[in-house]
C-alpha cells in the first residue's frame, strides 16, 4: 500500500505518457511551447507498464489515468492500454485529453479496454477557443467528444477553466450543452501551474462565482459528501436531477485531506501531489536493474513524505517548477 503520514492510501495513479501538446492554452504553456523531454528521458512504453504493474499488483492502486500534455500524441497508448487491461486484478483505467484525436482513437480505446475519459473544453465559440488554445480545432474536440461518447467511454466528464474577459460568461450555456449531449460538466478553478507562472488569484473565477453564474438558470442540490468519496469534484444535482455538474475548487475549497492519488511523470518521476516540489526518480532505478520490490520500497518511500496539503494558502507558497503539461494534470 501507498500510504503517508497523514493516513491518506494512495490508490489513485496519474500516469503522465507525454509533456508535449497539441494545443497552446494559455493558462498552460507559452506560444512557442516547452522545452520537451527527449526520448532517451521518456520511459519506454515496457518501463511504464512494468511500473503500473508494480503500482497495481504490489501497492495496491486499484485506479489509473493516462493524461499528459496530450496523452493521444504517444504512438503506444493503445496497447499500453490493453496490456494494463490484462493485469490482476484489473485496475480501472480513464484518460484526460483534449479529446482532439478522439475522433480517429476512440474506438480503439474502448476495445483495448479503457473504461471512461475525461476531456478539456473551455468554450462553445469557436473564436474564443482559437485565441484560449492559439489553435483553430473546435470542431475537433466536438468530434472527439461525440466519438468518445458513442464508443462507450463514458460517464464521458468535460472539464472547463472560466477565465475572466475570455469564457468567463459561459457556464450556463456551457451546462445546457452538456445536458443535452449526456456530458458531465466540471468547472475548475484555474490554479498557479502555468509554465509562465502568471497565474494570479486576484480576479480569478471561483466556485463561489461559477454556482452564482449557474444559479441563474439551473436550480442546484448538494449531492452531499457520502458520494464524494475521494474525488476532487463537487457535485451538484441539477433541476432535480438526474444531471450533475461538478466545480473542482482547488484554491477555495481544497481537497487535500481526503487525496487519494500518486503521479508518475513521463520521464519516471513520482510526485506525491500537483504542488509537490520534490520528486524520486524510479527511471533511474529500473534502467540501473532495480528489482520490483525495490521499486515499490523506494515508491512508498515517496509516498510517506507526501505533505498534507497543497500549500497554495501558505503566504511562502512557491509554485512547482514543473508546469501542469509536465507533471500531468
Ligand atoms: P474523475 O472525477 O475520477 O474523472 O477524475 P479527475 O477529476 O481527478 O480527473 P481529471 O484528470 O479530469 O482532472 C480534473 C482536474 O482535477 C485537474 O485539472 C485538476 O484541476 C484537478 N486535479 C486532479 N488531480 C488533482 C490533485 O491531485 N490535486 C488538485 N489540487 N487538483 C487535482
Ligand atoms: N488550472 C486549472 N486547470 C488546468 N488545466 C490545465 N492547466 C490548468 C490550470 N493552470 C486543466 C485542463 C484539463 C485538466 C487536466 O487540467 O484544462 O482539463
Ligand atoms: Fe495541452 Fe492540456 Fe496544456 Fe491545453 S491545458 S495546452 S490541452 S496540456
Amino acid at each position: 500500500m501507498l500510504i503517508d503520514t497523514y493516513g491518506r492510501t494512495a490508490t489513485d495513479l496519474r500516469v503522465s505518457l507525454t509533456d508535449r501538446c497539441n494545443l497552446r492554452c494559455t493558462y498552460c504553456m507559452p506560444e512557442e511551447g516547452l522545452q520537451w523531454l527527449g526520448k532517451p528521458e521518456l520511459l519506454t512504453d515496457d518501463e511504464i507498464v512494468r511500473l503500473i504493474t508494480i503500482a497495481v499488483t504490489e501497492l495496491g492502486v486499484t485506479d489509473v489515468r493516462f493524461t499528459g500534455g496530450e496523452p493521444l500524441l504517444r504512438p503506444g497508448l493503445v496497447s499500453i492500454v490493453a496490456r494494463c487491461a490484462g493485469l490482476r486484478p484489473r485496475p480501472r483505467m480513464s484518460l484526460t485529453s483534449n479529446g482532439i484525436g478522439l475522433r480517429r482513437t476512440a474506438a480503439a480505446l474502448r476495445e483495448a479496454g479503457l473504461d471512461r475519459v475525461n476531456v478539456s473544453l473551455d468554450t462553445l465559440r469557436p473564436e474564443v477557443f482559437k485565441a484560449l488554445t492559439r489553435r483553430d480545432r473546435h470542431r475537433d474536440v466536438l468530434d472527439g467528444l461525440a466519438a468518445a461518447r458513442d464508443a462507450g467511454l463514458t460517464p464521458v466528464k468535460v472539464n472547463t477553466v472560466l477565465m475572466p474577459g475570455l469564457n468567463g460568461d459561459e457556464a450556463p450555456e456551457l451546462l445546457a450543452w452538456a445536458l443535452e449531449h449526456g456530458y458531465e460538466l466540471r468547472f475548475i478553478e484555474q490554479m498557479p501551474l502555468d509554465a509562465q507562472h502568471g497565474w494570479k488569484r486576484d480576479g480569478m473565477i471561483t466556485a463561489g462565482h461559477i454556482l452564482a453564474a449557474l444559479r441563474t438558470r439551473f436550480t442546484l442540490e448538494p449531492e452531499g459528501d457520502e458520494r464524494r468519496g475521494s474525488a476532487p469534484a463537487e457535485r451538484w444535482i441539477v433541476d432535480g436531477g438526474p444531471a450533475r455538474v461538478g466545480v473542482i475548487a482547488s484554491v477555495t475549497r481544497p481537497f487535500c485531506r481526503a487525496c487519494d492519488r500518486t503521479r508518475l511523470t513521463a520521464d519516471g518521476q513520482v510526485r506525491t501531489c500537483l504542488f509537490a516540489r520534490e520528486e524520486t526518480d524510479l527511471r533511474g532505478a529500473l534502467r540501473s536493474g532495480a528489482p520490483d520490490e525495490e521499486i515499490a520500497g523506494l515508491w512508498r518511500t515517496a509516498m510517506w513524505g507526501k505533505k498534507a496539503g497543497s500549500g497554495l494558502d501558505d503566504p511562502d507558497f512557491l509554485q512547482p517548477d514543473r508546469p501542469m503539461s509536465s507533471i500531468g494534470g
